[in-house]
């Protein structure tokens, strides 16, 4: 049965979120896979719009099952604000939400772990979103002192377990923060036990095997839909190291993720915006730091290009094709989609980066480690913009001769056909291309 997956290409952003609400119409399973609460998802039907950070884009249609698979990271307090946020906006949720036994819980002391090191002022930080994403995928990894959702649902377990890493975390943090301004948190097992139990009995009804769930799913003929979370860019293993997420962001990560294996899948839809934009540290070669009054400006006011997630202004830029060569071929991606093309209505010209020159020589491949990357200039190609408004475009004929050519040069440049163009935030501003 057919599986489709919605990646991001760039370093997240790329408005996924309105791709993965138009395509849930025809999937019974809306399925995440990577990532945590550092992403954000906002989706406007009319005049509402929701912004969604842990929960799949899913819970918004009734008709879909949503899945928040064994490779997320949850931090239960934001489960429980974004799943109150939509039940009192009249959305249901219920069965219809079920989330991974094993699946890894974030807790206070990871993000206090995270704020003491991104605090440490020695030159170390990635500008992270804060949620504790790093600190808790680390103690997945290290293995003794993660907890899993599954583990929520047995308070004298829970305790046990609390009481084991609670000793270790409060030494570590004590010692982490020695010597610099930051007073780091203490943190009680015993209360953070009855505080994590409690969110235990608000998961329950969610709880489960997920991985059974889906393959159930594809046995009885359903669709499913993968949502990635962050971009192919901040891949841990293939983005732009060690400015980078700490889960697997790419297509790669779904196997892992939910259990399910990636040849079941049949589409994988590149999302792209029409620019480039990156919050938090690391090299940006097409970046545009041309002050107040610049373009970069210009396409962060119009674009309205601030995290979801943490407010911070985002990085703008020219779009980059090398960066998007290597992100597609690395999501095998069939097609994709250009987001925000409204933004560059207006702009005295285009640009766009087909090569690097790294070091005096012209480079068309991307150097995914971050040292490389930031001594790479970028080499533009120009085009011509168009003036008029495109909001109001419905069809691919609508568009004004400049922005379609901007469409068929990046489809060139992407080789990969763009099927979806988006020119503004709602469903109805979304063209399909022949
Ligand atoms: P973390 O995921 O919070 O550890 O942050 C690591 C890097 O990924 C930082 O540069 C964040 O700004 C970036 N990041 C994490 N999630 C997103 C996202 O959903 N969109 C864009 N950038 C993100």
């Amino acid at each position: 049965m057919p599986a489709t997956c919605v990646v991001g290409l760039q370093w997240g952003d790329e408005a996924k979120g309105k791709i993965v609400d138009l395509l849930s119409d025809d999937h019974d399973f809306v399925v995440r896979y990577n990532g945590g609460a550092n992403a954000g998802h906002t989706i406007v039907w009319g005049d509402r719009t929701f912004k969604l950070s842990l929960l799949p884009t899913g819970i918004l249609k009734p008709h879909v099952q949503s899945v928040i698979g064994n490779g997320l990271v949850v931090y239960p307090p934001r489960f429980r604000e974004e799943v109150d946020q939509l039940k009192s906006a009249g959305i249901a949720v219920g069965k219809n939400l079920a989330i991974s036994d094993h699946a890894h819980v974030i807790f206070p002391y990871h993000m206090e772990e995270e704020r003491v090191a991104e605090n440490a002022g020695d030159g170390g930080a990635i500008g992270t979103t804060g949620r504790g994403i790093g600190p808790c995928y680390q103690d997945k990894v290290g293995r003794r002192f993660a907890i899993r959702i599954g583990e929520l649902l047995d308070k004298s377990h829970l305790l046990d377990r609390l009481k084991y890493i609670v000793p270790y975390k409060n030494r570590m943090l004590a010692a982490m923060a020695e010597g610099g301004t930051t007073v780091p948190k203490q943190f009680d097992p015993a209360a953070l036990a009855d505080e994590y139990a409690g969110y235990g009995e608000m998961l329950r009804p969610h709880v489960t095997n997920t991985m059974q769930l889906l393959h159930e799913a594809i046995q009885a003929g359903k669709k499913l839909l993968y949502e990635a979370a962050q971009g192919s860019l901040l891949d841990v293993d293939h983005g732009s190291y060690p400015y980078v997420t700490s889960s697997s962001s790419l297509p790669s990560g779904i196997w892992t993720g939910s259990g399910v294996s990636s040849r079941t899948l049949t589409r994988i839809i590149g999302i792209v915006k029409a620019y480039t934009s990156r919050v938090g540290r690391g090299p940006f070669p097409t970046e545009l730091n041309d002050g107040p009054d610049g373009l970069g400006e210009r396409i962060r006011r119009i674009g309205r290009e601030y995290g979801t997630v943490t407010g911070r202004p985002r990085r703008t830029g020219w779009l980059d094709l090398v960066a998007l060569r290597y992100t597609v071929a690395l999501a095998d991606v069939d097609e994709c989609t250009l987001m925000l093309l409204d933004v560059l209505s207006g702009l005295p010209e285009l640009k766009l980066c087909t090569a690097y020159d790294l070091d005096g020589e012209r480079i068309s491949h991307f150097p995914s480690d971050a040292a490389t990357l930031e001594r790479c200039k970028p080499m533009y190609e120009t085009m011509s913009c168009w003036t008029d408004d495109i909001t109001g475009c419905r069809k691919p004929s609508d568009l004004p001769a400049a922005a379609r050519r901007y469409v068929d040069r990046v489809a060139e440049l992407l080789g990969k056909p763009i099927s979806m163009v988006s020119v503004g935030p709602d469903r109805a501003q979304t063209l399909m291309m022949p």
